[in-house]
């Protein structure tokens, strides 16, 4: 299955935080950033991602997370030379894309939610047209703000409603049939000059072929993309994984996939032997191992 993390845009709200570095490489907590979208989509099953970033940016994104192979993963790259908006990213991913349904996921949105690997999952296998993650959230106006009829359905998306129609925000996420390639190519910039994924979204809502994932009452959607954003993402990281654990960690999800065997976690564990990351990585394959052990024992 595959997914694309975009990862570019100019940052400008987290200046000068991002004036040398990218958004999406930022630590929140113990790790870049970008290993909470990944992790989501890998959770979700996907395995084989296309990352899109600023022409400055991307070599430091193939130095994190290289080609993924040592993860069991596949992770290729591309060039977003102007941020010319989310919605761009289909048109840049037309060849990745082909003739498969593909997850996008904001590399700045960070999602904690028991129920979604296999909504994921189940949204990448039989999707026909799209399915969108929403999340309710106390000021929505920053957000493409969804509206709902009587009976619960979306009847229509606003992009920064100065007055939101409802709390319901439709988050970073989404998962599109391929045909999202030839839509992207119809729609044609706003007003600000972009791309948006919002023209996208309502144009599978006017074929009737929009789905709506409210994602429940347990469940945690952060945009590190704010100072707040950033500072809240790196406490709730902090707060669960005080209680064991780790959120996002990429190795321990390959392993628990099969993707990778105990052996090869430890391996990946080693390299970052002085940090905590490295030492859990390492505690957790030889828990597997002397499971494995036990097992072949028994
Ligand atoms: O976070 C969820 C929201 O994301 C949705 O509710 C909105 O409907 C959607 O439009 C988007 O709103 P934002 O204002 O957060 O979008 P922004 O322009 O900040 O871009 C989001 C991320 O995508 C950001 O991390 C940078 C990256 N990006 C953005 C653009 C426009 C790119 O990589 N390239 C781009 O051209």
């Amino acid at each position: 299955m595959k997914g694309i993390i975009l990862a570019g845009g100019t940052g400008t709200r987290l200046h000068p935080l991002t004036a040398t570095l990218s958004k999406q490489l930022l630590p929140v907590y113990d790790k870049p950033m970008i290993y909470y979208p990944l992790s989501t989509l890998m959770l979700g099953g996907v395995r084989d991602f296309l990352v899109i970033s600023t022409p400055t940016d991307l070599p430091m994104f193939r130095r994190v997370l290289g080609d993924g192979v040592e993860l069991g993963l596949h992770i290729s790259y591309a060039e977003q030379p102007q941020a010319a908006g989310i919605a761009d990213a289909f048109r840049l991913g037309a060849d990745f894309i082909g003739s498969d349904p593909v997850s996008l996921i904001l590399g700045d949105n960070i999602f904690h939610a028991p129920e979604l690997p296999d909504v994921l999952w189940r949204s990448l296998t039989d999707v026909d047209g799209c399915t969108l993650f929403g999340h309710t959230v106390s000021d929505p106006r920053p957000y493409g703000v969804v509206e709902k009829g009587a009976d619960g359905r979306v009847v229509g998306i606003e992009e920064k409603p100065s007055r939101p129609r409802s709390s319901e925000i439709v988050t970073g996420l989404y998962v599109y049939s391929h045909d999202v390639v030839e839509i992207a190519h119809q729609i044609t910039p706003s007003a600000r000059g972009e791309l948006e994924i919002t023209d996208v979204n309502r144009v599978y809502l006017e074929q009737g072929r929009a789905r709506l994932h409210s994602l429940g009452p347990g469940s945690t959607w952060l945009d590190a993309g704010t100072y707040d954003g950033l500072l809240s993402a790196a406490h709730f990281v902090r707060e669960r994984q005080s209680r064991g654990g780790r959120i996002a960690c990429l190795e321990e999800i390959s392993l628990r996939l099969g993707y990778i065997d105990a052996d090869a976690c430890h391996a990946l564990g080693r390299k970052h032997k002085n940090s905590e990351y490295g030492r859990y990585v390492m505690e957790i394959s030889s828990e597997r191992n002397r499971g494995r052990l036990e097992h072949v024992a028994e």
